[in-house]
């Protein structure tokens, strides 16, 4: 159904003549959620914040909870959920520096027992794309995808130096339009900012010293109290790629003792970093085909509401991320399953929003580092608490009891989120709370994902005492249970922590394949038959765990998260 586009939705035409539209509107949503102080909006704040009509708005939501990217709370409220992670994943896969130079960074963190960063230019702005951390006394830890102004870190003053006039007019244009750097949602704002003048004559000293010593400080122009030191690191032609910095606290070093602690190592790593870009990346493996174009079956299912243009156009920035280095449009056209002119319209728009660009030879297009700027740093912080929560509470409106994910703590299970319905335990459970493993089917599940011998161990060390008439204390029946739950992928426990209260769990694993959590639905044991408890809720709770395994996986892919 035709709609009439407000002027902001008028097509931009992209190299080549070809509309951008759809796509190009679909990330200005996501521009507008991750730039967006709260972590919610309501689809009129969107419309406010990008200027387009409703209905586009309500047709970019469909579109995108979709594609899972984002969800929907409470009805309207609109949130950016963690998969849309894989589109900074993919950028940071297709730019080849984390999985170079990562390893290199983290060496150095060890080895001077202080924060590593690795950034990039972006545009005005430095970008992070490693963090290695030992966070100690800082308020602020900055993200993989947070943008600081190049004017107020270290990497800034090593990358200006290189900048075309062009960039340099960027850059002020950008220094007086927001002198408090709001637009900077990463580093706090400055509250009575500084002459444009001064800043601007300030920067130029620090970029010329940059250029002349090799290396850049920052002695608190971000905050009080926090240092860095960095230094450039050249692509085998020569050109700035990232910076490499170390970060402190005035409570250990001043800017200048920091320069005099670190730099003899920051340079050996630098050059080891240079190395490691000179020598011919390995062959990277050609993607494998993607599926059929999935976006037709969606189009079938909402009609209308489904934007199949933004989805393809997703879908090849995505894909693109499959290879270091990127792809050829035959390339992107075969991992997407598209025709090769949609895939060129794709690749195309994504060029003309910048992010991507065409690249080295072979007529390859890489991904740009504002694709980070979809919401990537707000995303990974997000807790583990906080990327199970949503699953839950869907978990309870299928199943209409209470569900919860918990965490194995000595010869304990700890709670670290929790959804409920109707209270029906005498104890109130809340997070942090804590009861034995043997007798719940958390622990049981949890237990079970660990070495035989490890969880027989546990087992073995554990006060066991009856909690209930019901409760199993016989040693071997205790390694029976969890046998069992190893055997079962489940377990389902019947009134052994409590009289007539039933437990069902499975555990959540993580990337590599460890049980890290284990999830589970309580309920009456006057609920009908085990069996009835099985069929009524194990599908479900099979379905929320995959979801959460699914969101850990995308998260941490690049970024790590404590589970508690
Ligand atoms: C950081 O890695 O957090 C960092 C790096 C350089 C700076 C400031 C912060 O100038």
């Amino acid at each position: 159904m035709p709609h009439a586009a407000t002027a902001a939705e008028a097509d931009a035409a992209a190299p080549g003549g070809e509309p951008v539209g759809p796509l190009e509107r679909g990330l200005a949503v996501l521009r507008a959620l991750a730039a967006h102080p709260g972590p919610r909006m309501r689809p009129g704040d969107l419309v406010r914040a990008t200027g387009l009509a409703r209905s586009t708005v309500d047709r970019i939501v469909t579109t995108l909870t979709h594609l899972g990217y984002l969800r929907i709370e409470d009805d309207r409220d609109v949130l950016l959920a963690p998969r849309l992670m894989e589109l900074g994943n993919a950028y940071l896969t297709c730019c080849g520096l984390p999985d170079a130079l990562e390893p290199l960074a983290v060496e150095l963190a060890d080895e001077l027992d202080e924060s590593v960063s690795l950034a990039v230019p972006d545009g005005a702005g430095v970008r992070f794309i490693s963090q290695s951390t030992r966070r100690r006394t800082m308020a602020l830890a900055f993200q993989i995808g947070d943008l600081l102004p190049a004017e107020r870190c270290a990497p800034g003053a090593l990358f200006a130096s290189g900048w075309s006039p062009e960039q340099q007019a960027d850059w002020r244009t950008r220094l007086h339009d927001d002198p408090r750097d709001t637009g900077f949602p990463a580093v706090p704002p400055r509250s009575a900012p500084p002459a444009p003048d001064e800043v601007e004559s300030a920067f130029r000293q620090r970029v010329a010293d940059a250029r002349d010593a090799g290396w850049a400080a920052d002695d608190q122009l971000i905050e009080p109290g926090l240092v860095a030191v960095a230094v450039p690191v050249h692509a085998p032609d020569g050109s700035t790629v990232c910076a490499l910095s170390v970060v402190s606290h005035t409570s250990r070093h001043s800017a200048r003792s920091l320069a005099e602690h670190a730099l003899p190592r920051l340079r050996e790593y630098g050059a080891r970093m240079e190395a490691a870009l000179a020598s011919p990346a390995p062959v990277a493996t050609p993607p494998a085909p993607g599926g059929p174009d999935t976006s037709r079956a969606a189009k079938a299912e909402l009609g209308p509401e489904f934007l199949q243009s933004l989805t393809r156009g997703l879908s090849v920035l995505t894909a693109l991320g499959s290879a270091p280095g990127g792809l050829t449009l035959s390339g992107a056209a075969e991992a997407t399953g598209l025709a090769r002119a949609t895939a060129r319209r794709a690749l195309l728009s994504l060029q003309q929003l910048g992010y991507a660009a065409p690249a080295g030879e072979g007529r390859r297009f890489t991904l740009l580092p504002t694709v980070l700027e979809l919401g990537y740093a707000r995303l990974s912080r997000l807790s583990f608490a906080e990327i199970a929560q949503p699953h839950l509470a869907r978990l309870v409106e299928q199943v209409h009891d209470s569900a919860s994910v918990a965490v194995l703590a000595d010869d304990d299970i700890m709670y670290v989120a929790r959804v409920h319905t109707v209270r029906i335990m005498s104890v109130n459970i809340t997070v942090g709370t804590r009861f034995p493993a043997y007798a719940t089917s958390m622990g049981r599940v949890l237990l079970a994902g660990l070495p035989e011998r490890a969880a027989a161990e546990r087992l073995a060390r554990a006060s066991v005492r009856p909690l209930t008439p019901f409760t199993r204390v016989a040693a071997a029946d205790l390694v029976e249970a969890v046998a069992q739950a190893r055997r079962d992928g489940h377990a389902l426990v019947d009134q052994e922590l409590e009289e007539g209260l039933r437990s069902i769990a499975v555990p959540v694993h993580d990337r590599t394949g460890r049980v890290v959590a284990a999830v589970n639905v309580s309920t009456h044991a006057s609920r009908g038959t085990l069996d009835d408890v099985r069929q009524a809720v194990l599908p479900a709770l099979t379905a929320a765990a995959a979801a959460i395994e699914e969101d850990l996986a995308v998260v941490t892919e690049r970024v790590r998260l404590a589970i508690p």
